[in-house]
């Protein structure tokens, strides 16, 4: 048998510990696989004292990770510490241009450095893999890198956050505030570190920034991401998009168009009977439409120790079954040197359908007002309800719009125009829909 594949191990936060429980638990199942023994010879988290359930005993220990990353006692170093500077860039750094093979689930990292990192791994032959980094135990890298060679992607598009997917399937079904869902979405380890990550849309923006890469061989460019997060869905929004045959979703898009590579995150109408609207939880689903295949959807756990840890402990069985010598093949499917500049398309230049509720005073005139900035900017609407709300002497009333397919700018000015005319009491909302199948 192969000698065994000494593990590295920076971060013993829930992912770390479940990689290590994992390993001790499936060792002799995941040696039958790879055909060597995968032993963690080492370990680095910030407190050594902690009790995290389980045995690091016979690792080595180190205090600072970046000795770790390029100790001469592992050949694969993996990173759970997270952030997209500081240590966990540099031990990730280091330990490529040490030539270990690296894993790691930082998305974050990948999405400020990750061309960078993947021309360290490719000019020294060793493989960087980040299954973890995107869905959560969903295997969409393995299948966009390898599975789909000689596809072209149009689009990829999903649900890449539990943390949000949980609050909206709770919002939804039990009529729970924002806020309960968010804090039992924190207690059972789903959310960030910093939770607005998660529901301001930036951890799914760096998601799809590594996935908008794979699908168009292009530059990882997150900065270029519109994005809106789910704070300010309310209970009026959801029951809306109810009744219209709806479900709110946050959504990663990334789409080619004429004018370029549109990327968004944003709260996102999709019809209750398509597929992505029955994940609920905090499932992650990925959709990626291609010319050869036509459309995939891949669902499954998004976040939480063991769902992470699948992904990562897949990642290194990899690297146990390579060989020395074996030609790698690159870290975002297409060699990092060759990867295209990003071309942004503009979010004005978005032609969709729009769920747009107004809350207006009760007066005559305000639905024709209404339906008259909606001719102006050329848009046409697939339907028109309105609903009361309010007292009889404080009478507002909730009118709600859904759209034919138009435009990002149109929409803009239209609803600018109808704030301008003073008949709304309230901030407009406007929600993007997405054709889903
Ligand atoms: N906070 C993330 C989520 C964890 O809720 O999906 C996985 O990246």
């Amino acid at each position: 048998m192969a000698e065994a594949l000494r593990i590295g191990i920076a971060g013993l936060g829930t992912v770390g510990a479940s990689v290590v429980r994992v390993l001790s638990e499936k060792a002799s199942e995941l040696t039958r696989q790879c055909g060597r023994q995968l032993v963690v010879t080492a370990v680095s988290a910030r407190d050594r004292a902690r009790n995290r359930g389980v045995d690091v005993a016979a690792a080595k220990w180190f205090d600072d990770p970046v000795d770790l990353a390029k100790s001469a006692d592992i050949d694969v170093f993996v990173e759970l510490i997270g952030g997209d500077e500081g240590p966990a860039r540099a031990c990730v750094k280091v330990a490529l241009e040490a030539g270990k093979h690296v894993v790691t689930a930082n998305k974050a990292l990948l999405a400020k450095h990750g061309v960078s990192l993947a021309e360290i791994a490719e000019k020294k032959g060793v493989l960087l893999n980040y299954e973890a980094a995107v869905a959560g135990g969903i295997p969409i890298i393995k299948t966009m890198r390898e599975a789909m060679a000689g596809n072209s992607v149009t689009r990829v598009f999903g649900i890449l956050n539990g943390t949000c997917n949980y609050i909206l399937t709770r919002m939804e079904a039990e009529g729970l505030s924002f806020e309960d869902c968010l804090k039992d979405a924190q207690r059972l380890g789903y959310a960030e570190a910093d939770p607005t990550f998660d529901i301001e849309g930036n951890d799914t923006a760096h998601k799809l920034s590594i996935l908008t890469s794979l699908a168009f061989g292009c530059k990882i460019s997150a900065d270029d991401i519109y994005m809106e997060g789910i704070s300010n869905i309310s209970q009026a929004d959801i029951r809306a998009a109810g009744e219209l045959g709806y479900r709110i979703k946050l959504l990663g898009v990334a789409q080619q168009t004429e004018s370029g590579i549109e990327q968004r995150v944003h709260p996102t109408m999709v019809p209750t009977a398509s597929v992505i609207a029955q994940v609920h939880g905090v499932t992650n689903a990925v959709a990626v439409e291609t010319d050869i295949l036509g459309e995939l959807l891949l669902s499954g756990p998004g976040a939480g120790g063991n769902a992470t840890a699948s992904a990562v402990i897949g990642d290194i069985a990899d690297i146990a079954k390579s060989r020395p010598g074996f030609q790698h093949g690159p870290v975002f499917g297409r060699p990092a040197k060759e990867l295209k500049p990003y071309k942004r398309a503009k979010m004005r230049a978005h032609e969709g359908g729009y769920f747009i509720r107004l809350t207006v005073h009760d007066r005559v005139g305000v639905f024709a007002a209404v339906a008259k900035r909606m001719a102006d900017n050329d848009i046409s609407l697939e339907s028109i309800v309105q609903h009361a709300v309010g007292t009889e002497e404080d009478a507002t009333k909730t009118v709600i719009l859904v759209t034919h397919e138009t435009t990002e700018a149109a929409v803009r000015k239209a609803v600018d125009g109808i704030t301008k005319d003073g008949h709304l009491t309230d901030k407009p909302q406007v929600i993007r829909i997405e054709r889903a199948g």
